[in-house]
């Protein structure tokens, strides 16, 4: 039986996202975990995250012309919770999580060293949609620890930290 439900309902129907670490230049550079994070074109490949006017990390995207998506295994979980909680206003993320910064190849942001796999992109648009404003960027480097497996990356959605769960079938 279904029923109509209403939109805080509904957005605990969806799946679980992936979860990303994202870092951002600045005098420090800042990290915000992000679960709006989606592909938006596989050629030329795209990434776009989704962040609240009201982040200290969008101010920081306003004027930056890259970001670096990193992402985290569930090994850093503490620290996923700490960037998703603590704002760059008032702390040193970097500093407090320990967590190490590596200079990047082409973007100013830098790269998060414990994270097996971190996309430097280059900003190409922002789109409005509501709350939460879309920054798109083109994959210009990808860095991958060789040894990384998918299936411990975290997932998120409504409260929900996740490891993405049982594969099925490939396509
Ligand atoms: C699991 C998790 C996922 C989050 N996803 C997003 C997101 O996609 N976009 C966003 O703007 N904030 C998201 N947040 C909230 C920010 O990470 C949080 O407000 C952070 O403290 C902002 O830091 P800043 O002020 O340094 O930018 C998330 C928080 C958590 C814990």
């Amino acid at each position: 039986m279904k029923k109509v439900i209403d939109e805080k309902e509904g957005r605990k129907a969806f799946p679980p996202y992936p979860l990303a670490l994202v870092t951002i230049p600045g005098s420090p550079p800042n990290i915000i975990t992000a679960a709006l994070i989606h592909v938006f074109s596989f050629e030329p490949l795209q990434i776009g995250i989704g962040i609240a006017p009201t982040r200290y990390s969008y101010e920081l995207l306003k004027v930056a012309s890259g970001f670096v998506v990193n992402i985290p295994t569930k090994e850093l979980l503490d620290q996923v919770i700490f960037c998703g909680t603590k704002s760059g206003r008032d702390v040193n993320k970097f500093e407090k999580t320990r967590l190490t910064d590596v200079p990047a190849q082409i973007v100013e942001a830098p790269l998060i060293d414990e994270c097996p796999v971190n996309y430097e992109c280059e900003i190409t648009q922002m789109i409005e949609t509501g709350d939460h404003h879309w920054f798109i960027g083109e994959v210009k480097v990808i860095h991958k620890d060789m040894n990384f497996s998918r299936e411990n990356a975290l997932c998120y959605w409504a409260g929900e930290f996740r490891l993405p769960g049982t594969l099925l079938r490939h396509r």
